[in-house]
């Protein structure tokens, strides 16, 4: 059975399309379907705009949905209600683009990263939370006295370092990835998705890895999903897609991947 079954999946967001003088809702994601098995990667692509961050904030209940159904582990997500919704809010989390925006300034890493484990685990002890965050620290890569520091006092690399020790707190069996290497350098980019690989095999999460960079899905993902204008146009794995795309928006999107001739350097 797969970790997520999405069937027909339809968000609307307030939007300015004026209908007989009336302000209406614009579908934003149309009809989505798509499948992630346990442990696979599954990369959603398409230009800006394209409804993917829409589609992975519906996953968390954070859009809303007007139509479709979100099997996590066999359960419909949909028609839970918050309280209902908050268990399975440990079994998938979500990074985003912006490590910066996504961490308060205002709290030490220590107290970012012990958030997770007051709110899933509020009986555990200060010395245990202690460990745990100086565990988590350790598996993204980090040294421990980073936990008395503020996220200012972080390079974008080692915040979103931050971004995915605290989504994976919890051990979650689902992690969607909203862009998380686009506002980073090429090489804390690499760095990054390495540690995800690393982690991955590790833990063993799933993940949706949404994401514009057909280069970076190619590494890492055994499927690929491709979004326009809100609708999946076409899907299939990496090897499939990449040597034989079918839809005429895959090709362009392929095309505009600049393809670098490495000539070696003369000494
Ligand atoms: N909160 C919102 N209210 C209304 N429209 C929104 C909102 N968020 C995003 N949109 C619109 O939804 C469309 C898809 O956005 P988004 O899901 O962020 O795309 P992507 O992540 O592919 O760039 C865009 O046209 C955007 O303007
Ligand atoms: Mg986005």
């Amino acid at each position: 059975m797969s970790l997520l079954c999405v069937d027909k999946l339809s968000v609307v967001l307030p939007g300015e399309r004026v209908v007989w003088g009336r302000a209406r809702g614009c579908e934003i994601v149309k009809a989505v379907s798509f499948e992630i098995a346990k442990g696979q990667t599954v990369s959603l692509v398409g230009e800006s705009g394209s409804g993917k961050t829409t589609t992975g904030r519906a996953l968390m209940k954070l859009a809303p949905v007007v139509a479709g159904q979100i099997f996590f582990d066999g359960v419909d997500l949909v028609p839970l209600l918050p309280w209902q919704f908050f268990p399975w809010r440990k079994r998938m989390q979500m990074i985003f683009q912006d490590p910066w925006h996504s961490l308060n300034p205002r709290l030490t890493i220590e107290r970012i990263l012990a958030e997770p484990f007051e709110i899933h685990f509020p009986g555990q002890d200060v010395s245990t939370r202690r460990a745990c965050v100086a565990a988590l620290l350790e598996r993204v890569g980090l040294p421990k006295a980073f936990a008395s520091r503020h996220p200012h006092e972080l390079s974008g690399g080692q915040r979103q370092r931050i971004g995915i020790a605290r989504a994976l707190a919890v051990e979650p069996e689902l992690l969607i990835c909203d862009e998380p290497v686009s506002a980073l350098d090429v090489v804390a980019q690499a760095q990054i998705i390495t540690l995800l690989g690393r982690l991955q095999a590790e833990l063993g999460f799933g993940c949706l890895f949404i994401s514009h960079d057909l280069a970076v899905v190619e590494q890492i993902s055994e499927r690929v999903l491709v979004m326009q204008s809100g609708e999946i146009v076409e899907q299939g794995s990496v090897e499939e897609l990449y040597s034989n795309p079918q839809h005429p928006y895959t090709r362009a999107l392929m095309d505009a991947v600049p393809d670098i001739q490495r000539t070696p350097l003369q000494v």
